[in-house]
């Protein structure tokens, strides 16, 4: 346990987004492009994320219609409270989309201002708004006009080195209305590198003319760092992405340390498989067969890790073409490592630099 540490019966207010009530120091589940689809969401709510985000969606797509676009809208009950998160360059293509996601009905609409990558940033969208932050406060106020939701944003730093305008940035969102601000601590043009830099998060959180939430985002990879970052910046609660891909279990985990000050034991073989199971079912549900079953073999190895001797079950898994051949399989590894103890290593994070990494 670390020292000077508060757990448990200290943790007790609620946190406020608007009219959506969290639970203390909320656990959220980052938006990922291609990685936060409800198949993905639905094992990472089991595992007690408390509010989760769609994957980021185009206004423009939105607006064209795109089926991509489209299919991004899908959200269900059981995952609420959920966002969705847009972004585009353009006010009355964002306040267009905003009125389509309006319709779905999702319990918050989330802008985004971070995406680093040069499709979205280049052309003024994602993290490109972070150089021109009149434009930035006009494009929230024109989605904040243009729904009934409750408007949250996530962003950067800045732009770059110098110009680490987050703390001028977050009061001039608020003051247009927005309710919670994610902020995810490097700047756009550190993309991954280095480790993200949280004071001026703390910064943030610590300005007495804030009174929204404020979610600290960045390199979030185990328990003990979460209650660290949360006593040490006294964000309202912490955004997880990259430790959850594969790792859905780190929500429950943080939430048993942040409880307790102790680790939990990590998941059983049995647990693995059968939150394997599940995302597979729903993959299929949502995706359909043919690609449901393609874009499991991405996740295979993520939920074996550690088990010796799966590289041939998961060589095996990876080619294989219906659900009833995949639960086949893994039938076969809950039952031939029935009761073996995998140890919980450290999560390694991906440097994801050519993807859409916010
Ligand atoms: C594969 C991938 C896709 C991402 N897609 C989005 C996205 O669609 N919208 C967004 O706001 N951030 C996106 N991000 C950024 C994450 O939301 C998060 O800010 C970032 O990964 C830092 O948090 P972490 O260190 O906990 O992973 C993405 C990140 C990754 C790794």
């Amino acid at each position: 346990m670390t020292g000077g540490v508060l757990f448990g019966p200290h943790f007790t207010a609620m946190v406020k987004i608007d009219t959506i009530t969290l639970p203390d120091f909320p656990l959220l589940l980052a938006p990922m492009e291609d990685v936060s689809d409800p198949p993905f969401r639905v094992v990472c709510k089991d595992n007690g994320a408390d509010l989760m985000y769609t994957e980021f969606i185009s206004s423009e797509g939105l607006i064209r219609d795109a089926i991509k676009s489209r299919k991004k809208l899908d959200i269900f009950d059981y995952e609420r409270p959920i966002g969705i998160q847009i972004f585009g360059g353009d006010e009355d293509s964002l306040a267009m989309a905003a009125r389509i996601v309006d319709v779905t009905n999702p319990d918050l609409l989330d802008i985004n201002f971070g995406c680093p990558v040069k499709k979205v940033a280049g052309k003024g969208a994602g993290a490109g708004v972070l150089k021109d932050i009149d434009l930035m406060i006009r494009l929230t106020d024109a989605v904040v006009k243009a729904t009934r939701l409750p408007v949250t944003v996530k962003t950067r730093l800045g732009w770059d080195e110098q110009s680490k305008n987050i703390e001028e940035v977050a009061e001039r969102l608020q003051d247009v209305g927005i309710k919670a601000l994610a902020i995810h601590g490097r700047t756009r043009s550190q993309m991954y590198k280095g480790e993200a830099d949280w004071s001026l998060i703390g910064k943030v959180k610590n300005n007495p003319r804030i009174k929204i939430p404020i979610f600290g985002n960045g390199d979030i990879d185990s328990p003990q760092k979460a209650v660290e970052y949360k006593n040490r910046y006294g964000v309202d609660g912490i955004m997880i992405g990259r430790a959850a891909i594969g790792y859905p279990w780190i929500f429950r985990e943080i939430k048993h340390f942040v409880a307790t000050g102790e680790m939990m034991a990590p998941p059983t073989v049995d647990e693995r498989v059968e939150v394997c199971r599940r995302h597979l079912r729903k993959s299929l549900e949502w995706k359909g067969p043919i690609v449901g079953i393609n874009e499991m073999r991405r996740h295979y190895a993520n939920y074996l890790k550690g088990l010796p001797g799966i590289k041939d079950y998961r060589n095996r898994l990876v080619t294989l073409k219906t659900m009833e051949e995949v639960e086949g399989v893994l039938d076969e590894v809950q039952k031939n490592y029935a009761g073996y103890v995998i140890e919980r290593d450290p999560i390694v994070l991906e440097n994801y630099h050519e993807h859409c990494p916010l």
